[in-house]
């Protein structure tokens, strides 16, 4: 049988026709990074190599992945990897893939803290240890505790936590926010980002989140607001003045949380890119 010979530009094409028709959003973005991680080659490279003919193994492995992405698996799940608040992490279907809008929270709350923070760092439904990780990598005196109720998940963080090297400053722990008690060590900083879609929402989200992402990792009781709700009440006993507790949370959601912490904390509501009231940063008064 005769081998067709593709360059670069002719697999980026083909195949970002073959994942439209199969309602894959961002299409080209996607394929693009399935060559590069492929070929082992940064994706700004591809451009500059567009006529290059394809070896058959490299190609055979395009295509898998691209076949692949074709069924909805994430992008994430096919490359294992995920980029993170200047972190590469792990990522499979343990746990929820970590969100552009909860790398923006993390990114204000760099901003906010100083780089000299020394506090012990909470992330209470840590998941793959995203946000717990990220801030430790930003905030070298700090140390971290990423608590997490799904066993599953706890093992991905674990990972992520060799992963990154940073074993000696993080540290994953099983803990449930319905039923256990914060340890009785000083806190310097809470975050969070819970599980805050009402079910109708989980049901009209792509296939992707439907089929891939932890039910458990997204959905919460009460319009979206039980979870929040409890993490507020936890962090108003637990921390002392001066303490913080930053949340991300859905957009119709910024008032219930406004209200819930204002009684303790002197609250800003901030925005995320796409202009939505999305997180809280209360400092304990
Ligand atoms: C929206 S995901 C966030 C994951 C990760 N922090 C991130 O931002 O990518 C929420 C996480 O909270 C965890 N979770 C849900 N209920 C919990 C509970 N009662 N106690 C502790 N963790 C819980 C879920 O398993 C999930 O990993």
């Amino acid at each position: 049988m005769v081998k067709k010979i593709l360059t670069i530009l002719e697999v980026i094409e083909k195949s970002s026709e073959y994942l439209k028709k199969k309602g894959v959003p961002s299409a080209k973005c996607d394929v693009e990074w399935i060559v590069s991680s492929v070929l082992k080659r940064p994706r700004m490279e591809l451009f500059l190599n567009y006529e290059e003919v394809l070896p058959q193994k490299p190609l055979d492995q395009i295509r898998q992945l691209v076949l692949s992405r074709g069924k909805r698996v994430p992008l994430q799940h096919l490359l294992g990897t995920v980029q993170f608040g200047g972190l590469s992490l792990i990522s499979d279907s343990r746990a929820l893939i970590p969100r552009p809008e909860t790398e923006r929270l993390v990114e204000v709350l760099v901003n906010r803290l100083s780089e000299s923070f020394k506090g012990s760092i909470f992330d209470l439904g840590t998941g793959s240890g995203a946000i717990v990780l990220s801030l430790c990598h930003s905030l070298p005196n700090s140390k971290g505790f990423g608590l997490e109720k799904c066993k599953r998940a706890l093992s991905l963080a674990n990972e992520n936590i060799l992963h990154c090297k940073m074993e000696n400053r993080v540290k994953a722990l099983h803990y449930d926010w319905e039923v256990d008690k914060l340890p009785e060590i000083e806190i310097g900083l809470i975050v969070s980002n819970p599980p805050y879609l009402d079910i109708t929402e989980w049901e009209s989200a792509e296939t992707e989140v439907k089929q891939y992402d932890p039910l458990g990792a997204l959905v919460s009781k009460n319009q979206g607001t039980f979870d929040f709700l409890q993490i507020i009440n936890l962090a108003s006993a637990k921390l002392s003045k001066g303490g913080i507790l930053a949340l991300e949370f859905g957009a119709s959601h910024a008032d219930v949380a406004l209200n819930a912490m204002k009684v303790l904390f002197d609250v800003e509501i901030l925005k995320d890119y796409n202009q939505c009231r999305r997180y809280a940063f209360g400092t304990k008064r």
